[in-house]
């Protein structure tokens, strides 16, 4: 697709209605939610670039094609691993175009700029997918009483290149 952006989250609110429809379309066969209301509070909460939790926006000519976020905490539990890659979706009619990758790649570059050197995620089903992009599994772990796997990347940072 032409004329792909990342941008933060803070840069572009007018999208937030339509993410909090996605995300609780999404998962609320599995989290029970029943208004996308709580959806809209936790995007806001990733309105930031200085802290965590940080989101971005993937978008084209004023659409918004997908979103993916950088956290502190993703997994109940496991609070001993951060950060957390989380909250990757890409909008049904735009997927097998590259956008979630991209999307992944901003999240790793944004966590390379704040000099973090290994990030996390969890997924119930996408490990194939998230393997491709480098990552590997480090163990199963039960999200809301379904089994996935917990996976990590380490990431390469610039002063890990100028101190070789
Ligand atoms: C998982 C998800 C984010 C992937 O987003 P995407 O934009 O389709 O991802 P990509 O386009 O980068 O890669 C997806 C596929 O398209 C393929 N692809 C990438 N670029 C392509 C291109 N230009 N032409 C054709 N196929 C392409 C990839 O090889 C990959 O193949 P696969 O379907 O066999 O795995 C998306 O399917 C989604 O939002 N799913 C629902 C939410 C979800 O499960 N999120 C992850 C939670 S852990």
């Amino acid at each position: 697709m032409r004329g792909v952006q990342i941008s933060y989250l803070i840069e572009h609110p007018e999208y937030i209605p339509q993410l909090a429809q996605w995300l609780f379309e999404q998962w609320d066969s599995i989290l029970g939610e029943e208004t996308p209301e709580a959806r809209i509070k936790k995007l806001k909460t990733h309105m930031n670039r200085d802290k965590l939790p940080i989101a971005w926006v993937a978008h084209a000519n004023g659409q918004l094609l997908g979103t993916a976020a950088l956290r502190v905490h993703d997994l109940e539990g496991r609070e001993d691993l951060t950060p957390w890659l989380g909250g990757v979706f890409v909008g049904s009619h735009f997927r097998r175009q590259g956008i979630g990758a991209a999307l992944c790649a901003a999240v790793e570059n944004g966590a390379r700029s704040r000099a973090i050197h290994t990030l996390y995620l969890f997924t119930l089903d996408k490990q194939a997918w998230f393997s491709r992009l480098g990552w590997t599994i480090l163990g199963p772990c039960i999200w809301q009483q379904r089994p996935g796997d917990i996976m990590c990347k380490p990431l390469q940072t610039v002063a890990d290149l100028v101190s070789r």
